[in-house]
C-alpha cells in the first residue's frame, strides 16, 4: 500500500538552500557540518518528494564571484533543476551577512549602502526571472536599530517604501512575472526590526505605489516569538488576499528565532494553521524555513526535511478527520476559511489579488 504521508510534488513542499543546507553555526559556535552543494541539494530534495527550492543570491553564488564563474554556477544549477524536476519557487536577497549591511540595507543611513542594496536586488531579480521564480521575498533582517537614537524611524519607513516602489517599477519595466512578499520579524538580528509583524506589514503595503504587486511571506517563528497567534495573522493575510508565500517551522513563545522542525513543538497551533491553509484555497508553496539541529549531519539532515513534510501531511489528515467528525461539526460548520475561499473564488491566483487599498498615502 502506498505510504499516505509520503511527500509528492503535488504537495508543493519547498525548502530554501539555507535551511537544510545550514551548516549548524550559531552565535556561540561555528559550523558542525560541511556546506551542501546546491546541485546535490536539489537532486536529493527531488528524490524525497520535494517540489520547490528557494535561495538567496549568495547561497547560490558566493558574494564577489567573478562573472564567468557566476555563469558556470547558474548553468550547472539549471541542469540540476531540469534533471530533478525541482522548480525554483522563490528567490530572495542576502542583505544582512556582508559587513556593508551592518546597519541595514534599504534603511541604512548611508545613501551608498541603500543604492548598493537596490542594485543587489535588481541583479538577483534578473536571475529569479531567468529561473522562473514567481515570488521574490524581502526579509528586512538588518532593517532596524539596536539603539533608538541611531535612526529616525519615520525616515526609515520612507526609505523602505522608496526602495520597494523603485523595485516594483523595475519588475514592471522588465516585464517580469514576479510578485513581492514581505517577511515580518520583530527582532533578531536587530534589537528592533521595522515592519515587525504581519499587521505592520499589511498596513505598510497600502502605502506603496503598486500595492497589488506586494503581499506577505509570514513565518511561524516570527509571530510566535512576539507571542502573537500565527494562525490569526495568516488568516488576516488570507482575508486581504495577501498570502503570497509562507515560511513554516516551529517555535516557543518569547524565545530567539528557533526555526525548529515543523510540527515539533506547538502542535495545536500547527494543526489550526494547516486547517486554515488547506481550507482557504491557498495554492502557493508550503515552504519550510527550518534548520536541522546542530547535532545532525549526513542523512540526519534529510530525515529532518522528511519530518517537516510528513508532519504537515499527518496534520492535514487529522484536519480531515476533525472536519468529518460529527462531534466537531459546530466548529466545522462555521469554517471561516472555507467561507472566504468561496466568496473569493481565486484569492491566491497570481496577479488577481482581490484586495484593494482603501487609502493611499501620497
Ligand atoms: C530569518 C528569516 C530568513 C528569511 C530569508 C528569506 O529569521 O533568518 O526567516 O531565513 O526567511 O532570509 O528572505
Ligand atoms: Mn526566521
Ligand atoms: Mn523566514
Amino acid at each position: 500500500m502506498p505510504d499516505p504521508l509520503a511527500p509528492t510534488p503535488s504537495d508543493k513542499f519547498a525548502f530554501g538552500l539555507w535551511t537544510i543546507g545550514h551548516v549548524g553555526g550559531d552565535p556561540f559556535g561555528g559550523p558542525t557540518r560541511p556546506k551542501l552543494d546546491p546541485v546535490d541539494f536539489v537532486g536529493r530534495l527531488g528524490e524525497i518528494g520535494g517540489w520547490g527550492v528557494s535561495f538567496h543570491d549568495d547561497d547560490l553564488i558566493p558574494f564577489g564571484t567573478p562573472a564567468a564563474e557566476r555563469d558556470a554556477i547558474i548553468a550547472r544549477f539549471r541542469r540540476a533543476l531540469a534533471d530533478s524536476g525541482v522548480v525554483v519557487s522563490m528567490a530572495t536577497t542576502n542583505l544582512f551577512s556582508h559587513a556593508v549591511f551592518k546597519d541595514g540595507a534599504f534603511t541604512s543611513n548611508a545613501p551608498k549602502v541603500r543604492r548598493f542594496a537596490i542594485q543587489k536586488v535588481m541583479r538577483n531579480l534578473d536571475l529569479a526571472a531567468e529561473l522562473g521564480a514567481p515570488t521574490y521575498v524581502f526579509w528586512g533582517g538588518r532593517e532596524g536599530v539596536d539603539s533608538h537614537a541611531a535612526k529616525d524611524p519615520v525616515a526609515a519607513l520612507d526609505r523602505f517604501r522608496e526602495a520597494l516602489n523603485f523595485l516594483c517599477e523595475y519588475v514592471r519595466d522588465q516585464g517580469y512575472d514576479i510578485r513581492f512578499a514581505l517577511e515580518p520579524k520583530p527582532n533578531e538580528p536587530r534589537a528592533d526590526i521595522f515592519l515587525p509583524t504581519i499587521g505592520h506589514a499589511l498596513s505598510f503595503i497600502r502605502t506603496l505605489d503598486h500595492p497589488d504587486m506586494v503581499g506577505l511571506n509570514p513565518e511561524f517563528a516570527h509571530e510566535t516569538m512576539a507571542g502573537l497567534s500565527f494562525h490569526h495573522g495568516v488568516a488576516q493575510a488570507i482575508w486581504e488576499g495577501k498570502l503570497f508565500h509562507i515560511d513554516l517551522n516551529d517555535q516557543n513563545v518569547g524565545r530567539y528565532d528557533q526555526d525548529l522542525r515543523f510540527g515539533s513543538q506547538a502542535l495545536k497551533d500547527q494543526f489550526f494553521l494547516v486547517r486554515l491553509l488547506e481550507g482557504s484555497g491557498y495554492d502557493g508553496p508550503r515552504h519550510f524555513d527550518a534548520r536541522p539541529y546542530r547535532v545532525e549531519s549526513g542523512e540526519g539532515i534529510w530525515d529532518f526535511a522528511r519530518g517537516c513534510m510528513r508532519t504537515y501531511k499527518a496534520l492535514a489528515e487529522r484536519v480531515r478527520a476533525f472536519d468529518a467528525d460529527p462531534a466537531a461539526s459546530p466548529i466545522s460548520a462555521r469554517r471561516p476559511s472555507g467561507a472566504t475561499a468561496r466568496r473569493r473564488p481565486q484569492p491566491f491566483a497570481r496577479r488577481r489579488s482581490t484586495w484593494t487599498p482603501s487609502a493611499r498615502v501620497p
